[in-house]
């Protein structure tokens, strides 16, 4: 019988559900963004996103549930993101997939927010572990080796901000607006980075670990000493911003690639996920870098990079076909670092 998964995300400023089957099947998916709760504050406000989330959960789960033609008895088990992330908006999502799985008698599986991003992939694409992977989003930026459901091996993280962060703070700081990410952008295709050049943080040391606090405060400085700044202007800053991320990114990966074709000779996966996988520039960049070092490219289809209910339960179908469930002594995390699932 066709197995199938309901998957629970409320661990930032989306609150999201889905169904997926073991046939790699998408049966619904729903996601409500926050935009209009965090716009004013210029940033994700813990508590708001906790009230929201609440409103919201049982209202997603419902449409989730209408838009598959299912009911809560056609589950084989709930999945839910159980960290990390504000815990507030975790709390709500734990809880209220433990009431489903109590209520239906079915298994309730914790997933970790990261393993939701890392395996959401394989949904769409034929990658087998192990594989390369760049993770980045708007809380993390690390790059690991997928080896297994519930087993990564990571290479290297940010010593400061994540990607993420840092476009959405120089979003902030340009005036153009939140969600920052998406719409620097946008920004950046109108603008040209010649003419102003920002370091390339951790570019040519050793190792694959990432740092953008330096790039950030560039743009601080540079914004300061040229403002006023005319809406071209702030095009090519963002472009600049983007290509010194990028640039980052492909020296810390190209570090990343050694280790892996070293030590994973048969492996041939290179993969990138999480929000800022969104970014078209960023995935080019790795893709013409998996050609160069005769890897196959792959990452989610775009709308499912930045957060939503089918990585979770993806991830939550991945876990429920090794028979890897959680008990309701499960707590949510704030922290939850994915080398030690
Ligand atoms: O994975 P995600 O939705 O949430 C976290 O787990 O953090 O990632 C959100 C982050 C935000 O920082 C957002 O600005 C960034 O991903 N992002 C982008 C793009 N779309 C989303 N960054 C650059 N370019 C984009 N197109
Ligand atoms: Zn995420």
């Amino acid at each position: 019988m066709t197995k199938i998964v309901m998957g629970i995300e409320s661990s930032c400023d989306e609150t999201a559900c889905a169904l997926v089957n073991d046939q790699r099947e998408i049966l619904s998916s729903v996601v409500w963004s926050q935009y209009d709760e965090h716009r004013r504050f210029g940033g994700v406000v813990p508590e708001i996103a906790a009230r929201a989330h609440l409103e919201k959960c049982d209202i997603l789960i419902q449409e989730a549930l209408n838009k598959a033609g299912k009911t809560f008895k056609d589950l084989s088990a709930v999945a839910v993101a159980g960290g990390p992330g504000l815990i507030g908006g975790v709390l709500v999502g734990v809880m209220t997939a433990k009431a489903i799985a109590l209520c239906h008698n079915i298994p309730f599986i914790a997933v970790n927010h990261l393993e939701g991003h890392a395996l959401t992939v394989r949904l769409s694409h034929p990658v087998a572990f192990p594989y390369l992977l760049l993770l980045t989003s708007g809380g993390h930026c690390q790059i690991l080796v997928v080896e297994g459901v519930g087993q990564y091996k990571k290479l290297g993280g940010t010593i400061d901000d994540s990607a993420g962060e840092a476009f959405d703070k120089v979003a902030k700081m340009l005036e153009i607006g939140y969600p920052g990410g998406p719409n620097l952008e946008k920004r950046a295709r109108e603008g040209a980075p010649a003419g102003i050049s920002f370091p390339i943080p951790m570019k040519g040391r050793a190792g694959c670990d990432f740092s953008f606090s330096g790039l950030k405060t560039s743009v601080r400085v540079y914004i300061e000493n040229h403002s006023p700044l005319s809406e071209q202007d702030k095009n090519n800053i963002s472009a600049a911003f983007q290509e010194a991320v990028v640039k980052q990114m492909k020296d810390r990966l190209i570090h990343a690639i050694e280790i892996f074709k070293r030590d994973y000779p048969k492996a041939k996966d290179l993969v990138v996920a999480g929000g800022v996988a969104a970014n078209t520039s960023v995935r080019e960049m790795i893709q013409s870098l998996a050609k160069q070092n005769g890897l196959i490219f792959s990452a989610p289809p775009i709308q499912y990079c930045t957060d939503n209910g089918v990585m979770i339960a993806w991830a939550g179908m991945e876990r429920h076909l090794l028979g890897l469930h959680d008990s309701f002594d499960f707590k949510a995390r704030p922290r939850w670092p994915l080398d030690t699932l």
